[in-house]
């Protein structure tokens, strides 16, 4: 285990990533957690993030120095790094001289941190303050115009740090900084593999659960659900029954690609709701977003109670029941840490209020996916041999199609959309893109109509929008420079293959100020 401190910046996911991927299992701590409480979890290293202040700042975010003297390797990057100066005696100043965004380094002796890494290359950096000494039995390593001290390390204590942030891809050479020292300094072993996080996982679910009762878990279609299902599935067998809802706002070939691939691949019990009428029949009439969204989801609510209630029915009443039930969740890492939440498994218990359940039923969640980020997911979905089409799915939103069209949701419409959303999935497929393009939406202009020329005909279509974006995280995006060629064939069988349509236009606009779906 490698504890990523949390200064504040937005860094310390990243960099957790990337000492996962250099596999050595990490998680983040806030800088506020004590730090006899940090030892008492045994890392294998420290990690001091980056983060917003000057370590001069009144209210500059500190460490206690007795994180020094536990022999712990510690790293610093940025903030962390002058952290780490300061607390062992460097000098830290404000000279002045401010370093933003790609900045030239020099090497100069490369000791074991920089080792093989070019004399000369650039880095990411964002610091107005500099270390100006580094600490008694440092050595200095690398210097830039700016900051004379910024990298330096002791191999007798097994402390480095540098003042960029090689966690970002900007920086050059970043990972393998990195690994020097987690693996060469710290001694860190590389261990943490997708096999050993899949049984990991076996393990701590068949511990959770035992053999009380039963487990039910949503299927979305989407990826996180997917695997989640598909390790408590290898946990704990049959007592697992998968329900999928489906709203009619899917995606073309989703609901088969559950039914048939994934029950394939996984084994699993599944049942399969239809409630594409009973949604349908809700949203008539709505053109509000807000409004599509709202119903939408109380509808999906309701289903997915009865679903549950008939699902989990005779497991509660049946002999040996004692009245507990797992929901399976597919939460991830980054969630864990946005809602503030630390290591170790969640044991939150909740009364359902589900018509047709016991009153006190408890639900217990499982959340096998907890310490994960999303790229560990979809990499533990292949480890599980879950179907291609599933793991590297764009992401898609709960409300699904119905926020995809402009105006009010009717069959017609969204059988327009499934299939010009349907070529245009096939085409990014095609050209090899899936794994560049975050996700790619096609929204229907429902209201609009255009005129076109086809044949020796005139048309009044509508037009369909593509979104293709790039992101890290869906928080910030930026609209994807699709090649010329991919555009036009998407826009060339769109327009022939789906009759209504005859009008194919491309949304750049980066998020913010655009999001990423249209509604
Ligand atoms: P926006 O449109 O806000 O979307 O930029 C950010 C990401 O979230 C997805 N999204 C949703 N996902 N339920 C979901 O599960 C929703 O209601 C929802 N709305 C947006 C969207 O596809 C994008 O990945």
């Amino acid at each position: 285990l490698v504890l990523v401190v949390d200064f504040g910046a937005q860094y310390a996911q990243l960099i957790a990533r990337r000492v996962r991927e250099a596999r050595v299992y990490s998680e983040i701590v806030p800088h506020t957690m004590p730090v006899e409480e940090m030892l008492a979890r045994g890392p294998k290293a420290i990690i001091l993030s980056g983060g917003p202040s000057s370590v001069y700042a009144d209210d500059a975010p500190g460490i206690d120095d007795a994180i020094f003297d536990a022999g712990t390797p510690v790293f610093g990057m940025c903030y962390g790094f002058q952290l780490m100066a300061q607390g062992l005696g460097g000098t830290v100043a404000a000279t002045g001289s401010r370093e933003y965004g790609r900045t030239p380094v020099s090497v100069g002796e490369a000791g074991t941190l920089l080792a093989d890494i070019p004399a000369q290359h650039s880095v990411w950096m964002s610091h107005g303050d500099s270390v100006t000494e580094a600490p008694d039995g440092f050595a200095v390593l690398a210097s830039t115009e700016g900051t004379p001290v910024a990298a330096f390390e002791s191999t007798a204590r097994r402390m480095a740090g540098v003042q960029w942030h090689p966690e970002v891809l900007h920086s050059e050479h970043g990972q393998r900084v990195l690994e020097h020292f987690l693996l060469d300094i710290a001694g860190c072993r590389p261990t943490w593999t997708m096999v050993n996080i899949v049984e990991e996982q076996i393990e701590r679910i068949r511990a959770q659960i035992g053999d009380r009762g039963k487990a039910i878990c949503g299927l979305s279609g989407g990826v996180d659900s997917a695997v989640a299902a598909a390790i408590v599935q290898r946990a704990i067998g049959d007592r697992l029954t998968c329900v999928y809802v489906d709203h009619g706002l899917m995606r073309k070939g989703e609901t088969e690609q559950v039914e048939r691939d994934f029950v394939a691949a996984t084994g699993a019990n599944l049942v399969v709701v239809d409630a594409e009428k009973r949604f349908l029949d809700a949203l008539s009439g709505i053109t509000d977003p807000e409004e599509k969204r709202k119903t939408i989801g109380r509808e999906f609510i309701r289903v997915f109670e009865q679903a549950e209630a008939d699902v989990l029915g005779d497991a509660v009443t049946g002999e040996d029941a004692d009245k507990v039930a797992f929901l399976v969740q597919g939460t991830l890492y980054p969630d864990v840490v946005e809602s503030g939440g630390g290591a170790g498994t969640s044991n939150i218990k909740s009364h359902h209020n589900v018509g047709g359940l016991p009153d006190d039923l408890e639900f217990e969640l499982v959340e096998p996916l907890r310490t994960l980020f999303k790229d560990e997911v979809r990499m533990v979905g292949e480890q599980l041999g879950l179907p291609a089409d599933i793991v590297w799915r764009q992401p898609f939103p709960g409300p699904g199609l119905g926020i995809r069209i402009i105006g009010e949701v009717t069959r017609e419409r969204l059988d327009i959309l499934r299939e010009a959303d349907a070529i245009a999935r096939e085409e990014l497929t095609r050209a090899g893109l899936d794994r560049d393009i975050w996700q790619m939406p096609v929204v229907l202009l429902a209201d609009v109509r255009s005129v076109g020329v086809q044949g020796d005909g005139r048309t009044y279509g509508h037009p369909v929008v593509l979104r293709p974006v790039t992101s890290e995280d869906a928080m910030t995006a930026d609209w994807a420079r699709l090649p010329y060629e991919v555009m036009e064939r998407i826009s060339t069988r769109i327009t022939n293959e789906v009759a209504e349509v005859n009008r194919v236009a491309i949304d750049i606009t980066s998020k913010p100020p655009g999001t990423i779906e249209w509604e």
